[in-house]
């Protein structure tokens, strides 16, 4: 890992034609690619799933740092203009260490969501669901008390919802369940406002919009979406209008496993899923 600024300016001129990366531990950064695709349409786009390092919520803070200073090494090796930390638990352990020693702009997904739930609640009551290292970073908390001091956040740590989705299982009675159980708190302290707190959740909306009815769900895609545009136009990198804009994917763990949900999630066909390792091929 670079322990010092990468100068990626040196090697390469970042300019509007280069592509935009996303990285996630799996195909929970697809939810954010989704909302990208749909806003940003003239892009391309380079999508990293570190399957083979899956779950990030497990992994410390130190064992993160290092592992995204190795994706954002490949990613900016094949040539891209912007990173996007499309991984909450990533966010909160590394994006402010990969914007420190990286020369592109890293966009994470947290600061949208707080904002976006302060903007929404009208009781000033907030859950966040979230994996363990997010809740325990406390990062959505201080963002949220840096809009509005006042509003009561209660978080719950769902150590076994991104692995169940990541691993593709059937929408059974054990995954509502399981969601039952970690919806179980919101409920009780009557929060109005959820912060969907990891993008692998998302993608079992239908399933939390019915343990949780007249509650707003918040999740990062299209602000984060909207941010991307925004900072690529001010420093005049977006690609101009009237192209289709292509995208590849690439993971460390297996590419048929990867391609099969992938393509389930997104709606669309992923075309070959390169193999890379970026780095160590699993955590030691
Ligand atoms: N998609 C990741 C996030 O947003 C979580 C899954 C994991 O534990 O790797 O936090």
């Amino acid at each position: 890992m670079p322990s010092e600024r990468v100068e990626v300016t040196e090697a390469m001129e970042l300019t509007a034609d280069l592509a935009i990366g996303v990285f996630d531990s799996g195909v929970g950064g697809l939810t954010v690619l989704d909302e990208l695709l749909a806003q940003l349409p003239a892009e391309d786009f380079l999508y990293f799933g570190d399957t083979a390092w899956f779950p990030y919520g497990e992994k410390t803070d130190a064992q993160l740092r290092e592992r995204t200073g190795e994706i954002a090494g490949w990613l900016l090796d094949q040539g891209v203009k912007l990173i996007v930390v499309a991984c909450n638990t990533a966010t909160a352990a590394a994006a402010g260490h990969l914007q420190r020693i990286l020369d592109v702009p890293v966009i994470g997904v947290m600061t949208p969501e707080a904002h976006a739930a302060v903007l929404t609640t009208r009781n000033r009551r907030v859950g966040l669901l979230a994996t363990e290292a997010t809740v325990r970073s406390g990062s959505y908390e201080r963002m949220i008390r840096a809009h509005d001091a006042g509003v009561e956040v209660t978080s719950v740590p769902c150590p076994r919802l991104a692995p169940a989705i990541q691993a593709g299982e059937a929408f059974d009675d054990g995954i509502v369940e399981m969601v039952r159980e970690y919806c179980a708190p919101l409920r009780d302290a009557q929060v109005d406002t959820v912060i969907l707190g990891c993008t692998h959740y998302p993608m079992i909306e239908r399933l939390l919009r019915r343990q949780l009815p007249g509650v707003t769900l918040i999740s990062s895609g299209e602000e984060l979406a909207r941010e991307v545009g925004e900072s690529l136009r001010r420093r005049g990198m977006l690609r101009p209008a009237g192209r289709e804009g292509d995208y590849r994917f690439a993971c460390s763990g297996d590419p048929g496993a990867f391609r099969e949900l992938g393509s389930r999630f997104l709606q669309m066909p992923l075309g070959a899923v390169e193999r890379v390792l970026a780095g160590a091929p699993e955590p030691a």
